[in-house]
């Protein structure tokens, strides 16, 4: 679609202070484009940057445009603390003379690509101390976001300087009809969303948790610039912050303006900086969308499967992970009675869930056993080498559960290493899950080593390993580290983060290839802080596949389905007590990361035979649904009693549709499909992937409907959703 600039764009249009014309001589407007966004910042030699437009794509030329163009938002790219106080600040800093105030000056600006992008560097020294910011943007290839974020170098010699405020963006947004998108949640009900009008004040979405900062919100935000925004229209600017720790965005709207200030979590989070040491913040990405929230989604999910994520370019394996089928009860004939099942059904990967480990203190239960890694010989006597011989005779791969940041404190590993645990000298532990659940040191060079060992070594002695489920079931309780000097010990929030980073890294280095799933207690760690180096996460312990609509439905916003676990468990399910369909709980795992989660061997025989096609039609669709674009068609949040989305891909050949009936009455009618992801010059077949009964598909199987009646008609899922707890998935392939 052909963009114009126009009145009501994101655009940052600013009266620079005090003479505008003046200062517009020296002034530098520097462009950042993908295929369909600029980004715009104006730079000033000798003083600041700001912001100059974001909105569909310029030209050089355009340029001039903006002189003598005035608005009412004379922001800095980088407000700091101190000569000015008031409003928002995006940097300050405790000098080491104890003066708080920063005054920076533009030095440089230069542009360079790499592999990634087009980067504009700015170059900013205080006047007075020896205080030096360089800020980054960037574009990232291939895709529609960008990024920011800062380097801030103590370049002194007389002492630290202690950060206080270090936020990655402060972004200045055209105030008028805004609604903020956002995501919220808890245990075993994540990613919910909520929309409301942007009120004028402060809105804050934030986490404290320290480790699971995907609970209570998550820091993907959108906010729309013209009205409530929908699924396919309306300029909507779509936001992350990419870390793994606590985040906080601030919205500070007034009637005129909008500022948007992201980054680190700085409460109880203060910074030494030592002489010549250097703080990168996180990067904040951000897009811009003409074509509503689905458009800001996708254009996270391209780059998602590009940049922010480990493996976004292979399909994940259809899997069956062991917890919700056996729990803590792991043995080694159980392991193959269920690699031979799923390998039977059509499923490619087996993975041993909790419950394999701990030879002094066995893990039968959560309370015990952390941190000691190896096989419990009750359990498995033939080791791990016995189950990766199993997987290979089944012809599947094998993967395993590891919690690998945690201890109980009733473990041969707390007892060697108490001294390894954040915790706080005089006061009693409090411990997390089973009572006896604590999280390790990471801020802690040893203790970084340890955890890369448990990896390194589960994968060096069995290379057979092609997956790893790395949970973490706690957040950070006993702030305190027996390895960080004391007045180092409000970096822990961040130093842990860093370490684990680090861990993670070495992992990467060393085994590129073994697929990673996080894991927080279900979905707490839904963030790109952690995915670059993860292939997914795990969306919800809840795996109600009424309750998972909901959830994925949330998820998808900012995070793509290939990373998205999504597995079919049992019925009654044991987190709700729900019974639902086995087509149903298909239907929606399928929308995903395919996967199951149950004890086949419970399974009737057209259950496993219902299985194993529904398996099979998934890799028909995987393509579509892993590295496709997503359509959110009909919102399961919007009171409708139907939910439905598609994916199709890059060239609108192959579509998969998905539509669920979430409550039925009988008069009820219902909304109509429209397939917004269709090419309407295209006429498609269309296929139903999982009839209950091979040879009883649904009315529209076979049928041949034109992509103009499927996209502003919609297809008639009536007939086929006319029982509650009843669903379709359909396969349209253009002729
Ligand atoms: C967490 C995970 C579950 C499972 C259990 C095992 O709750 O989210 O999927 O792995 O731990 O203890």
């Amino acid at each position: 679609m052909k963009r114009h600039l126009c009145a009501g764009l994101l655009s940052f249009c600013l009266a620079v202070f005090p003479f505008v014309d003046a200062v517009a001589q020296s002034n530098r407007t520097h462009l950042l484009s993908s295929e369909q966004t600029t980004l715009a910042v104006t730079t000033n030699d000798g003083g600041t940057a700001y912001y100059q437009y974001f909105g569909p794509k310029i030209q050089d030329s355009d340029i001039g445009g903006f002189l003598g163009v005035q608005s009412n938002y004379t922001g800095h790219t980088l407000p700091q603390f101190g000569v000015s106080s008031a409003g928002e600040k995006a940097l300050a800093v405790e000098m080491p003379d104890g003066s708080l105030s920063v005054d920076l000056a533009m030095e440089s600006v230069t542009r360079s690509s790499d592999e990634k992008g087009e980067v504009l560097e700015l170059v900013f020294k205080d006047r007075v101390y020896p205080l030096v910011v360089k800020q980054y943007f960037r574009n990232y290839k291939g895709t529609e976001v960008f990024s920011t974020w800062t380097e801030i170098t103590n370049a002194g010699k007389k002492g630290d300087m202690k950060l206080l405020t270090f936020a990655s963006a402060c972004v200045p947004l055209t105030r008028g009809d805004n609604y903020l998108t956002q995501l919220h949640g808890a245990w075993a009900g994540e990613h919910r969303i909520s929309e409301e009008r942007l009120p004028d004040g402060q809105t804050v979405i934030a986490d404290k948790a320290g480790l699971r900062n995907a609970f209570g919100s998550n820091a993907g935000f959108m906010i729309s610039l013209d009205g409530r925004p929908s699924e396919n229209r309306g300029e909507v600017f779509g936001g992350n912050l990419l870390w793994s720790g606590n985040y906080k965005t601030k919205i500070v709207a007034t009637n005129h303006s909008i500022e948007l200030i992201s980054g680190i979590n700085e409460e109880t989070s203060t910074y030494v900086l030592e002489r010549g040491e250097t703080f990168r913040t996180p990067e904040f990405a951000m897009t811009f969308s003409s074509e509503g929230k689905g458009g800001v989604s996708r254009a996270f999910h391209r780059w998602a499967r590009k940049y922010g994520m480990a493996h976004g370019d292979r399909l994940h394996d259809i899997l069956l992970n062991s917890w919700e089928g056996v729990y803590f009860g792991i043995k080694q004939e159980t392991m193959d009675q269920m690699m031979g099942d799923i390998a039977s059904l059509g499923g490619e990967l087996f993975v041993m869930d909790d419950g394999w480990f701990g030879d002094k203190y066995p893990r039968d239960n959560d309370s015990t056993s952390l941190g000691d890694w190896m096989v419990c010989s009750r359990k498995l006597p033939g080791g791990i080498k016995a189950l990766t011989d199993m997987a290979a005779r089944h012809g599947i791969k094998f993967g395993i559960w590891i919690e690998p940041e945690m201890a109980n404190t009733k473990s041969e590993l707390y007892e060697q290493h108490p001294e390894w645990v954040l915790s706080q000298p005089d006061r009693p532990l409090t411990q997390g899950r089973g009572g006896t659940q604590v999280v390790l040191d990471l801020c802690n060079p040893k203790v970084q080593d340890y955890v890369f060992g448990i990896t390194d070594q589960l994968l060096a002695e069995h290379p057979e390993i092609a997956y790893i489920k790395w949970d973490c079931n706690a957040d950070i309780m006993n702030y305190g580290s027996s390895y960080l000097p004391r007045n180092r010990q409000s970096e822990i929030y961040i130093r842990y983060h860093q370490g684990l980073h680090r861990v993670l890294d070495r992992i990467r280095a060393k085994y590129p290839d073994v697929a990673i799933q996080l894991c927080a207690s279900g979905g707490g760690r839904t963030n790109y802080g952690l995915l670059p180096w993860f292939d997914e996460f795990w969306t919800s312990d809840n795996t109600d596949a009424m309750q998972r609509v909901f959830i994925q439905w949330g998820a998808s916003h900012f995070y793509p389905a290939i990373a998205q676990g999504s597995h079919v468990s049992a019925s009654p399910n044991h987190q709700t007590g729900r019974r639902i369909p086995l087509k149903f709980r298909f239907d929606v795992a399928m929308t995903g990361r395919l996967g199951m989660e149950i004890q086949p061997k419970n399974m009737s025989d057209e259950e496993k035979e219902f299985s194993r096609r529904a398996i099979e039609a998934y890799k028909h669709i995987r393509p579509v649904v892993q590295f496709g674009d997503q359509y959110r068609l009909v919102s399961p949040y919007g009171g409708s009693p139907l939910a439905a989305l598609m994916y199709a891909d890059e060239k609108k050949e192959h579509i998969a549709v998905f539509a669920y009936r979430m409550e039925y009455m009988a008069d009820q009618s219902l909304p109509k499909v429209r397939l917004d992801g269709v090419d309407v010059n295209r006429n498609y077949r269309i296929k139903d992937l999982t009839p209950v009964r091979a040879d009883r598909p649904s009315r529209l199987d076979g049928k041949v409907v034109s992509g103009r009646i499927l996209k502003y008609a919609g297809l008639n899922v009536a007939s086929s959703l006319n029982r509650p707890m009843s669903s379709i998935a359909l396969e349209l392939v253009a002729e």
